[in-house]
């Protein structure tokens, strides 16, 4: 009797598991379509990415597309296989080393830069861009040559290296209410901590002129440079925090990302941070990356 029981407990439990399996929301995604992203199935790069695709709400836990790991990188936007529309990626990380990831997209390759536009939508509120890597990195040097797109308050510009699913992440972010640094910050498990952010020297107006950003990213510190120059490190061994019994230091696989958007129109906290309301008559909002490297 009692083994009966048992075997009906573990039959009931097992079908529980293949009834959850691939429930995407109210779909249930199939073998054609087995890619679940916010409660939709597909089975193209939108859904099947492994940054965006939720493999434990997909067809099966191994529908998403595998991770691609780092490799040591030098990618010069406009040479071929530098950046692709996400409609257009294919899965495989040597035909795009990154993809604009929103459509329609805002981001283009043009004149030798890669460049990320922040437009004014029909409801008045920004619509900008997010490009993120093909191939996730753990640890390493990220370097990128950009100028930020912060005409005007109210608009933000970021190179991010961020694992979405954890909330770790490393950050340079630019705002509009000051062209003349960009801030470094990071963030552990998604906690909020606004206190965290350290902001750069001045540098030459950062809406104008290209600088280097560089993050180092080692188990051990993370060091944020601007042109060569490091300006902040953060030890792993100062993260630790014996409340939750861990060291709060971002050290989860993670995709670099670059973006622009709208950060006047959020909460108040983010809009007050952002510079205010975007004041649309300083159009264009274009942030531009000539290269990235990685190694
Ligand atoms: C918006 O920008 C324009 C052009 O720089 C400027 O003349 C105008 O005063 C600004 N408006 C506000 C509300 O700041």
């Amino acid at each position: 009797m009692k083994n009966i029981t048992l075997t009906a407990i573990a039959l009931a439990a097992l079908m529980q598991t293949a009834l959850s399996a691939g429930k995407c929301g109210t779909q249930t995604c199939s073998s054609t379509t087995p890619c679940c992203v916010g409660g939709y199935c597909n089975s193209n790069a939108q859904y099947c990415m492994p940054i965006l695709c939720e493999a434990a709400n997909s067809y099966s836990p191994s529908s998403c597309w595998n991770t691609a790991h780092c490799v040591k990188s030098n990618v010069v936007f406009g040479a071929a296989n530098s950046f692709a529309q996400i409609a257009d990626y294919d899965g495989n990380p040597a035909h795009a080393a990154f993809v604009s990831q929103f459509e329609p997209s805002n981001a283009k390759l043009n004149n030798g830069q890669m460049e990320m536009t922040l437009v004014k939508q029909g409801n008045g509120n920004g619509f900008g861009a997010t490009v993120i890597n093909t191939r996730a990195i753990q640890y390493g040097t990220v370097t990128a040559v950009m100028r930020s797109g912060c005409n005007s308050g109210g608009v933000v510009s970021s190179m991010i290296i961020r694992n979405d699913q954890i909330g770790d992440e490393i950050d340079f972010e630019f705002v509009g209410a000051d062209k003349a640094t960009v801030q470094s910050n990071y963030y552990w498990h998604n906690q909020l901590d606004y206190t965290k952010m350290i902001k750069s020297p001045a540098l030459s107006d950062t809406t104008q002129n290209f600088h280097t950003y560089q993050i180092q990213w080692t188990p051990d510190q993370i060091v944020w440079l601007v042109d060569g120059a490091a300006f902040r490190t953060v030890k792993r061994s100062d993260t630790w925090d014996p409340s939750v019994n861990a060291f709060k230091f971002p050290d989860s696989e993670s995709y670099v990302s670059f973006g622009i958007w709208d950060g006047g129109s959020g909460a108040q906290g983010t809009a007050d941070w952002a510079g205010g309301a975007i004041n649309w008559s300083k159009q264009p909002f274009v942030a531009a990356v000539k290269s990235q490297q990685q190694h």
